[in-house]
């Protein structure tokens, strides 16, 4: 299962997915890194562990078709099965959600449908599970389509909001729960028990 990563900041969930790759936990290979972010800790991360790292932007393209045409040649040339957004900022042209459709997922950091949507990323999803006092949270994997935030759901697992919790000690617990998660359900599309494309 060749894996194409896209992510805009640290990449610890890019991490967890390479770590997971080397230790044989999943068979896949992760065959490029893409940022729109040239500073993206996680082109640093890919650079580390020899794995191919773009950064693919207007700024480098000069355009919107330009930046998807490149998208969809690194994809092409490596022979991408699955594509991951873990923790990227922008949305991805329609003409590759079109040609990889059913084949991206996204990871996000509370339990869809709750606390999604335009703006909710970051620490502002843990201050809106916090505000609304919900007593779990969670960690969501779903596919993306043209419909950005609504795409099928294929896992979620929760996490409790512990008395006391901020914010930020919420976003810990997530973000660790995330990497865990992360990895088993990619054992899981692997052995096909989430499908594939079309
Ligand atoms: C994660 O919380 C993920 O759910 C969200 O962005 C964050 C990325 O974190 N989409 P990292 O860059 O993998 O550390």
């Amino acid at each position: 299962m060749n894996i194409v990563v896209f992510a805009s900041h640290g990449g610890s969930n890019l991490q967890a997915v390479i770590d997971a790759v080397k230790e044989g936990r999943v068979e896949a290979c992760v065959k490029a890194v893409i940022s729109n972010n040239s500073g993206a800790f996680a082109l640093e991360r890919a650079r580390r562990e020899g794995i191919p790292a773009y950064h693919i932007s207007l700024k480098t393209e000069g355009s919107e078709e330009a930046v998807s045409q490149k998208l969809l040649d690194v994809l092409a040339e490596k022979e991408t099965d699955l594509v991951l957004l873990l923790g990227y900022m922008r949305m991805l042209p329609v003409e590759v959600l079109r040609r990889y459709h059913h084949r991206v997922f996204n990871i996000h950091p509370a339990l869809l449908p709750r606390h999604g949507g335009k703006g909710m990323y970051g620490i502002r999803v843990h201050e809106a599970v916090i505000a609304a006092g919900d007593a779990v949270s969670g960690v969501t994997i779903h596919r993306v389509d043209e419909d950005y935030d609504r795409g099928e759901i294929v896992a979620q697992a929760e996490v409790p909001v512990e008395r006391g919790d901020t914010p930020e000690t919420l976003a810990a617990r997530v973000l660790e729960r995330e990497h865990t998660f992360l990895v088993e359900t990619l054992c899981r599309i692997a052995a096909h028990d989430i499908a594939l494309g079309d």
